[in-house]
């Protein structure tokens, strides 16, 4: 056949699409939290070292695999080795599954946003955290207890989908012209929102929450966890759209300087959005007569409690402001939701070869279809299990089995060569010795640490089934992805 793939326009296309990808919700409300839970100023070094040992080692491997096969995930992986399909598969039904719910809390955003104009969630600790619980989500006692789906939730659901497909049905190049826009639109939001924040009385505290090291954290293994945790999840790893993005490059394009452009990228940005939400939470703290550590809440709560809040009590501006976060958090969220659509439907049309215009309506309307158990009133708690084990086993899995094919079945020093040849910048014999050994030992305990921990307890003080439910859900889409991979492809 014909090479027909679709192409970048240009190198900057590729490094905004990437970049975009990764600068998401994973950015402004994941990692300040998770930063703060684990020893502040001191996590940064756990994160700069899973970052150099495997955030860009794997996105070498990553764009190497797009790149060199010229193909989605599980067509890329059946070339290069014919066992190893059901892997990419794999990382396609998760991405897939995150996508659902992803859309779900950006469906929240585009509530919060609508009621930015009339600050509806009001400025005490009581109204603000019943506004998310009672009005927003009108949240059930219990995982079991779904209650019906809330129709504000599935409005926000639905515009967020009709979103996704606007921004891909013309193809990657119309994509590569977005990108430009819901990557410099959040970028200077966030600017505003760093001087917005350190002008505030207080911010200083809450600046030195955010980077006063705990270095006895650095200590315990779960800090080291939570910190290859959160490489994956910012840096779009192992779920198929690095690959997905870089087989829409041109054979002579570079790989490592594009590695490592778009993680330093990433990571500046989590930083620097740590400021604005840190230096703000600060100023809450002091308009509350508190202490930084008493306004801050984990996880989502985060973006859609805390700070809202905070944000209802400045001097001048709040509905502007509150408008203005919400907008950030849908335009850095949009192209990371793109980019998980994208990898699933190029999947499709890869092993069938189907037309991507029928192909991609049908993967969104399911994509909306399947979502809306995340809107019910039971909704939280699934996004947060379902999270819980798509990036805790899944995302760590899929790592691990890169690392195996390309490292073992293909041959680390193979791929290098390759890269080598292709690129602007030299890579040494390190990378093997990461792919091979660091890279694979390091996600190899950290899955069995935390297979173990889920033995012992269960997750986050649900009851028990619905940890048996989570690992049994991921288990199943393993199944899937193998029968997927025995199908019978056009080629
Ligand atoms: N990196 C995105 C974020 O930080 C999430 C993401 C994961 C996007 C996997 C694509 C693939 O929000």
């Amino acid at each position: 056949m014909a090479e027909t793939r679709e192409r970048w326009s240009s190198r900057s296309a590729f490094l905004f699409a990437v970049i975009g990808s990764a600068i998401g919700l994973g950015n402004v409300w994941r990692f300040p939290y998770i930063t703060y839970e684990n020893g502040g100023g001191a996590f940064l070094i756990p994160y700069l070292i899973a970052l150099i040992t495997a955030g860009i080692p794997l996105m070498i491997l990553e764009y190497y695999v797009g790149h060199f096969t010229q193909s989605a995930p599980p067509t890329a992986f059946k070339k290069i080795w014919h066992r190893a399909e059901w892997a990419g598969w794999f990382a396609i039904l998760l991405i897939f599954i995150l996508s659902t719910y992803y859309c779900t809390i950006m469906g929240w955003s585009v509530n919060y946003l609508f009621h930015s104009f009339s600050l509806g969630w009001g400025n005490t600790a009581e109204s603000v955290s019943s506004f998310f619980n009672n009005s927003i989500l009108q949240l059930s006692e219990s995982p079991s207890a779904f209650g019906g789906i809330r129709l504000p939730i599935v409005g926000g659901l639905a515009l967020i989908w009709l979103f996704i497909y606007l921004s891909l049905f013309k193809g990657v190049e119309t994509l590569g012209k977005i990108v430009y826009f819901t990557v410099i639109i959040p970028w200077l939001i966030i600017v505003v929102m760093v001087v917005r924040g350190l002008t505030l009385p207080g911010a200083m505290e809450g600046i030195k929450f955010y980077l006063t090291p705990d270095f006895s954290a650095l200590l315990k293994p779960k800090v080291w966890l939570a910190a290859y945790g959160q490489i994956f999840f910012t840096l779009s790893l192992a779920m198929g759209t690095l690959i997905v993005y870089a087989s829409y490059l041109h054979e002579k394009s570079d790989i490592t300087v594009n590695a490592f452009l778009t993680s330093i990228a990433n990571c500046l940005t989590s930083f620097v959005a740590g400021f604005a939400v840190f230096s703000t939470l600060g100023y809450l703290a002091q308009s509350l007569g508190v202490s930084v550590k008493d306004v801050t809440t984990s996880g989502i709560g985060l973006a859609f409690v805390t700070y809202p809040m905070a944000i209802s009590l400045l001097p001048v501006a709040a509905r502007f402001f509150a408008a203005l976060f919400f907008l950030l958090l849908l335009t850095l969220g949009i192209d990371s939701a793109f980019s998980m659509t994208e990898p699933v439907v190029e999947s499709i049309v890869d092993k069938w070869r189907l037309k991507k215009k029928y192909v991609l309506p049908v993967v969104c309307v399911f994509g909306f279809l399947i979502g809306l158990p995340f809107t019910t009133r039971a909704g939280l708690y699934w996004i947060d299990i379902a999270d819980h084990f798509i990036t805790n086993y899944g995302i760590t899995t899929v790592g691990f089995l890169e690392c195996i094919v390309i490292g073992y079945v293909l041959g680390a020093k193979k791929a290098r060569t390759y890269i080598n040849q292709v690129s602007e910048m030299q890579i040494g014999i390190w990378w093997d010795i990461f792919i091979k050994f660091l890279t694979p030992a390091f996600l190899g305990i950290s899955l069995v640490f935390q297979f173990v921990n889920f033995i012992r307890k269960g997750y986050g003080g649900y009851p028990i089934w619905t940890t048996y439910i989570g690992m049994g859900f991921i288990v199943v889409l393993a199944i899937a992805a193998i029968i997927l991979a025995k199908r019978k492809g056009a080629v």
